[in-house]
């Protein structure tokens, strides 16, 4: 089984999909996000791309979410933070978001055979269920600004090492991905201080989503695996 990992949504294309299993990671804060709005009985979560598109697509009844550059977008009625969606607010509602980098990233990989949404929270699951599906695999780092972001890269290092795990012969990842597993297992008891040294985590601090940044650094927290179907990520 082989494995690439695509440093940024902005080197991610439409071809490199083809025939695989991608797993979109968008670890501050998109990914983490629809798997805590899955955990708290989402019915589905629809990633869409603009502004624009998510306001056209929604309908009574469903909920409005998504950030522009880290902040609540004006009229909508939820942002990007995972802990936002409680049972209270997401059970049984279907979920309109759109984000800066995640929720394109997912758009980006639409032509592979499997689509899942990753992150620290639901790691060893997610690699778990990408084995299953028993095609090559691309890691789609969503980076911010379009650069490559460390809790990104993290995460994929832990994806390739859990999948190694699972299964010890056989996986042959890229020199991205080989680099990053280093750098996954020489962090891996620090990995939610390192959280708070990347780009994304220090903006988010600074605008107030400090606690955004930590939940999001729970390694194996949940066990869902958001997965495309027709429009709309579901637990898998
Ligand atoms: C993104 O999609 O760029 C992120 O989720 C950004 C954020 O949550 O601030």
């Amino acid at each position: 089984m082989q494995i690439e990992v695509i440093a940024s949504v902005n080197e991610a294309r439409a071809d490199k999909f083809t025939h695989r299993t991608a797993i979109v990671i968008d670890v501050l804060r998109a990914t983490s996000t629809i798997v805590a709005a899955l955990d708290a009985g989402a019915a589905g979560v629809i990633p869409v791309e603009t502004v624009l598109e998510a306001r056209a697509l929604h309908r009574e009844g469903q909920l409005l979410a998504g950030e522009r550059f880290g902040r609540k977008i004006p009229g909508f009625e939820f942002g990007n933070s995972p802990e936002e969606f409680g049972p209270g607010a997401a059970a049984g509602k279907r979920i309109v978001l759109t984000t800066t980098n995640g929720t394109r990233a997912v758009q980006k990989a639409m032509r592979a055979d499997h689509l899942l949404a990753g992150s620290l929270l639901n790691a060893t699951a997610c690699a778990e269920t990408a084995v299953l599906l028993k095609r090559d695999i691309v890691l789609l780092c969503s980076g911010s600004h379009d650069e490559f972001a460390l809790e990104d890269g993290l995460c994929a290092g832990l994806f390739i090492s859990r999948i190694r795990s699972i299964c010890p012969s056989g996986i042959v990842a890229d020199d991205l991905g080989i680099a990053l597993q280093g750098l996954y297992d020489s962090a891996a008891e620090r990995i939610g201080e390192l959280l708070f040294s990347g780009a994304s985590g220090k903006r988010l601090v600074k605008l107030g989503y400090g606690r955004d940044v930590e939940y999001c650094g729970r390694v194996d927290l949940s066990r869902t695996v958001p997965r495309l179907s027709g429009d709309m990520m579901v637990a898998g």
